[in-house]
């Protein structure tokens, strides 16, 4: 069976240079990993109101979670934190109380900024957010990114100058998840 990795996009842009990077992220998996980027632009607002009615959205939303091995978050960063659409996707995930699609998963948090910060703040907040939903977030290496000239090559994959430290990240992360995969 193959590991099920999803993948959970801070960014809902079409050209997302994000969504680009776990595109190109998943290319550099061992073989029998599977890297599915899930949708959260359908999930409402969030409103505790409907706890006891979730949308059929957040309802398959939870149940992609659920059934997966481990999560990958890939963000921008967004007024020094994260992106709206994110914290809308984390808090569905972690209702009715009781009922969290989250806990005990493994996670690993890359990001990437036109900026040299490389979404750095954003992932913070994001670690501060899942130790709250008990989401095991992978400790290092921390993964921030500058969209420089090169990072991606003319096929859309990893250029060179980057390319083996992602390569030994996503092997550090595979554990990471096999180990609480069991
Ligand atoms: C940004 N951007 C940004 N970049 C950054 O490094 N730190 C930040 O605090 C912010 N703040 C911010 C706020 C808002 C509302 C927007 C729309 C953008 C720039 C951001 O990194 C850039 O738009 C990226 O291209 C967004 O990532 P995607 O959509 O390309 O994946």
């Amino acid at each position: 069976n193959p590991m099920q990795i999803a993948v959970i996009l801070g960014s809902l842009r079409k050209q997302s240079m994000n969504r680009q990077l776990a595109t190109a992220l998943a290319r550099l998996a061992p073989v029998g990993v599977e890297f599915n980027q899930l949708e959260i632009g359908d999930l409402p607002l969030y409103n505790q109101d409907d706890d006891a009615q979730q949308a059929a959205t957040v309802q398959r939303f939870k149940a992609q979670v659920s059934a997966s091995h481990g999560l990958l978050f890939v963000t921008p960063e967004y007024n020094r934190s994260i992106p709206g659409v994110l914290k809308n996707a984390i808090d569905h995930g972690s209702r009715p109380y009781g009922h969290s699609s989250w806990t005990g998963k493994p996670a690993g948090i890359v990001g990437l900024s036109p900026g040299s910060t490389g979404a750095a703040m954003a992932q913070q907040h994001l670690r501060n957010v899942l130790v709250a939903v008990g989401v095991v977030t992978l400790p290092q290496p921390e993964v921030f990114l500058q969209n420089k000239e090169g990072l991606f090559d003319a096929n859309g994959d990893i250029g060179e100058a980057s390319k083996g430290f992602l390569q030994g990240w996503m092997a550090t992360y595979v554990g990471w998840v096999r180990q609480f995969a069991g």
